[in-house]
């Protein structure tokens, strides 16, 4: 792709209005479980089950979110990206409202805004009522017409001040790791079960981006999709086709219905194989689905490598970090170049606007001595892909803005506590909050506007108040 021919931008400077920021979920942060009227979700009773760590108290930003915004404001962010906690707004998942949890987040919005701060807000981000879990959660049909009647209750509420709605964050991750791999809540392990929770959480999708078009007709509204570009580990061609099968599996089945109305063939075919028909697509589902969005949140932080041999029902394997590939404290790769070929990729097939609605990595830098979290990994990552985005832009893809993962070291789902993926740091015992280098680093890129060098920001005295 060539960049714009008339375009007469300096290299790595954003274009106007760009939105940057930060993003959490409500689930990882809020704590304050059993406040307000709040019920439980499958992630309380799951990780109660399992003896995990769970959110009871997380970050504390059920209370904290004005000195938390207060915060980004003082990093010059300005856009926020959270999660609305269906269980404080509808605790049964269907009836009454309960209006202590919809004045919480009506607040925040005010707060958000009276700081420069642009909300926005995801309608889901994993945590279901348990009271919709006994009624089948995902599995039930219904489920996906509870989620339309709960956004119609946060478009009510707070439709007037928010512009830009997200969805159901990362359809893939919430039907595979919770109902095939039994990673996540509420812990199922069965291919077709996953397909059918997938293809409702595609519905719910769809339902509320209808919703969103009646009632807020100037808004926009996108669906934050983990996309993980597959790479085949040889160019044998077996492992070239296995790695398409898997994009298959990860990304198209989740991309075609949203943006082209339909499920990848190829992919439905092998569905087809291994568990039989897919009976539960009814005429018309896929033209809700298929109500092309205004933008795709682009989740995204490695690539797969996968070769031909089989793994089960699945025909192919995913391989760990390539020998000599940097990896994050996870493990995972930090292939920033991969991000690059994301964006232009999205923006070849699928022609959308884009809104990097997560990117960044585990490194578990603590405080030194003089009290300064020397997170240099995420610093480097940081740098390397907003250079990889910035690039992407000049190719002409469209990107709205960059909301990284995350604000806060937060609860990790199953990973627990031990995995921090902060610009902030956050003290387990005392919740206080400290600015990390990477935290500084990015205020310094959205003061220029451009991705500055590693050390810009760093040097200096230090001018952060406390955030106790
Ligand atoms: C994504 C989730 C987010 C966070 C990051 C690390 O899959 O959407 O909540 O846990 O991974």
């Amino acid at each position: 792709m060539s960049p714009h021919p008339h375009s007469e931008r300096p290299t790595n400077v954003f274009p106007p209005g760009f939105l940057w920021g930060a993003a959490t979920s409500s689930y990882q942060v809020e704590g304050a479980a059993r406040e307000d009227g709040r019920a439980l979700s499958i992630w309380d009773t799951f990780t109660a089950e399992r003896g995990m760590d769970s959110g009871e108290v997380a970050c504390d930003h059920y209370h904290r979110w004005p000195t938390d915004a207060d915060l980004m404001a003082h990093l010059g962010m300005n856009a926020y990206r959270f999660s609305l906690a269906w269980p404080r707004i509808v605790p049964n998942g269907t009836g009454a409202v309960n209006p202590a949890g919809l004045a919480h987040y009506d607040r925040m919005v005010d707060g958000l805004l009276e700081r420069g701060i642009t909300p926005v807000p995801t309608l889901y981000h994993w945590d279901l009522p348990q009271a919709l879990q006994e009624r089948g959660g995902w599995t039930s049909r219904a489920t996906s017409d509870a989620f339309a009647a709960y956004t119609e209750i946060c478009l009510d509420a707070l439709g007037d001040r928010v512009d830009t709605w997200l969805t159901v964050n990362e359809p893939w991750v919430a039907s595979v790791l919770g109902y095939r791999l039994g990673l996540h809540a509420p812990g199922e392990e069965d291919l077709r079960t996953s397909l059918l929770v997938a293809h409702h959480l595609l519905l719910a999708h769809g339902a509320a981006t209808q919703r969103i078009r009646e009632r807020r007709p100037f808004a926009r509204v996108g669906i934050p999709l983990s996309l993980f570009p597959n790479y085949p580990v040889t160019d044998d061609p077996a492992d070239t086709a296995a790695a398409w099968g898997s994009d298959g599996y990860t990304n198209r089945w989740f991309l075609d219905p949203v943006l082209r109305g339909r499920y990848p063939a190829d992919t439905a075919e092998l569905f087809e194989r291994l568990v039989g028909p897919l009976d539960w697509v009814r005429p018309g589902d896929l033209d809700l689905i298929g109500a092309r969005p205004d933008l795709i949140g682009v989740n995204y932080y490695t690539r797969r490598r996968i070769s031909a041999a089989a793994a089960e029902p699945l025909p192919w394997r995913v391989l760990p970090a390539q020998p000599g590939v940097p990896v994050t404290d996870s493990g995972w790769e930090d292939v920033p170049e991969v991000f690059y070929d994301l964006l232009v990729r999205l923006h070849r097939d699928y022609d959308i606007p884009l809104l990097i609605t997560e990117n960044g990595g585990v490194w578990n830098a603590e405080p030194g001595p003089d009290g300064r979290v020397r997170d240099t990994g995420r610093v480097r990552a940081l740098r390397a892909h907003l250079l990889a985005m910035s690039r992407a832009i000049e190719a002409g893809v469209q990107v709205l803005g960059y909301l990284h993962w995350s604000l806060l070291d937060n609860l990790e789902w199953a990973e627990g506590y031990g995995q921090r993926f902060g610009l902030v740091h956050v003290d387990r015992e005392t919740q206080r909050r400290t600015v990390k280098d990477s935290a500084r680093y990015y205020a310094a890129v959205i003061a220029a506007n451009r991705v500055v060098d590693a050390t810009d920001g760093l040097a200096g005295k230090r001018e952060d108040p406390g955030w106790g």
